[in-house]
C-alpha cells in the first residue's frame, strides 16, 4: 500500500476488455460512464476492487486468510498504488417502500429530533417528523407518498344514463343491489345521459351525501359515487360496500405531499 497520487492499471482484460491501461488520480472523485455492458463493473469491481481486496488479503495470516471472501487474480497485467477498497456494490436497496435514503442511511432519525428542535413552526416532539408513526405520517398517503384513486374517466360513461348502465362496474349493473342505491333514490332521471346532468346532479351522484333515501321499503343515507368508493377497502382500513378490485384505478402521487413540497 502506497500514497503515489495515481491508481495505475496496465493491461485489464476482465470480460470484454481489451487491455485496457489508465492512471486514477487518487484523493479525487472519478466516475466511470458509458453504456450497459460497455466494462464498468468488469474494470472498477472485478479489476480493482478485486484486486485490491486480493492484495488486502494477502496482508493477513494464512489462518485469517482461510475465513476472508475469496478472490482470484483479475486478469490483467499490473494494478499499483492500490489503497484499501471500500467496496459499495451496485446493487438496488432493498426494504419496503416504507425504506428512503434517511431510513437506509440512519440518518432520518437526527433529522427528526433536528427538526423538532429547529422547526419554525414546530410540529412537535420527533415523532411527529416522521412518515412511519401516525402523529406524522400523511394523512392522505399514510406516509407512503402515493394514493390510489379512482379514476371516474373510466368508471363513469357519461354518454350513457343509470338505466343504461352508465357506471361501468359489475355491482352497479342496472338491477343490481348497487345500482338500487342510486336508480331508486328518486334523485336521478334514469333515462337521461349523465353528460346532460345538470351540475346539482351530477355533484349528488357523485358527492352527495346525508340525504335520506327510501328504496321501496328500505329507508337509507344516501352516498355519492366518489365517496363510497373512498370508503372502499383496500385504500383506507375503514372497509365499504365496493368490491375493490373490479373498480378502475390509477395510481398516483400524493397530492397533499406534493402541494407540501
Ligand atoms: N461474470 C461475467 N462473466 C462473463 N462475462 C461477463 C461477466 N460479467 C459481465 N460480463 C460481460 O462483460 C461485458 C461488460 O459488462 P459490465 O458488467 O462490466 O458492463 P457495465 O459497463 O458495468 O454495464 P452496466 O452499465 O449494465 O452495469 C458485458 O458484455 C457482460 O456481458
Ligand atoms: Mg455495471
Ligand atoms: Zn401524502
Amino acid at each position: 500500500m502506497t500514497d503515489r497520487a495515481f491508481i495505475e492499471v496496465r493491461g485489464a482484460r476482465e470480460h470484454n476488455l481489451k487491455n485496457v491501461s489508465l492512471d486514477i488520480p487518487k484523493r479525487q472523485l472519478t466516475v466511470f460512464t458509458g453504456v450497459s455492458g460497455s466494462g464498468k463493473s468488469s474494470l472498477v469491481f472485478d479489476t480493482l476492487a478485486a484486486e485490491a481486496q486480493r492484495q488486502l488479503n494477502e496482508t493477513f495470516t494464512a489462518f485469517v486468510q482461510g475465513f476472508l471472501p475469496h478472490y482470484g487474480q483479475p486478469d490483467v497485467d499490473s494494478v499499483s498504488h492500490l489503497n484499501a477498497p471500500v467496496v459499495i456494490n451496485q446493487k438496488r436497496v432493498g426494504g419496503g417502500a416504507r425504506s428512503t435514503v434517511g431510513t437506509y442511511t440512519d440518518i432520518a432519525a437526527p433529522l427528526r429530533v433536528l427538526f423538532s428542535r429547529a422547526g419554525q413552526p414546530s410540529a412537535g416532539a420527533a415523532f411527529a417528523y416522521s412518515f412511519n408513526t401516525p402523529q406524522g405520517m400523511c394523512p392522505e398517503c399514510e406516509g407512503i407518498g402515493r394514493t390510489t384513486q379512482l379514476d371516474l374517466g373510466r368508471l363513469l360513461d357519461r354518454s350513457l344514463s343509470l338505466n343504461g348502465g352508465a357506471i361501468q362496474h359489475p355491482d352497479f349493473k342496472p338491477g343490481k343491489w348497487l345500482w338500487k342505491t342510486y336508480a331508486l333514490s328518486g334523485l336521478f332521471d334514469l333515462d337521461r345521459p349523465v353528460q346532460e346532468y345538470s351540475e346539482h346532479d351530477l355533484h349528488l351522484l357523485l358527492h352527495g351525501r346525508d340525504l335520506k333515501v327510501s328504496l321501496g321499503e328500505i329507508n337509507m343515507t344516501y352516498e355519492g359515487l366518489v365517496d363510497r368508493f373512498e370508503r372502499s377497502p383496500g385504500r383506507t382500513a375503514r372497509g365499504g360496500a365496493v368490491r375493490h378490485g373490479a373498480l378502475p384505478l390509477m395510481d398516483s402521487i400524493c397530492s397533499y405531499s406534493v402541494g407540501q413540497l
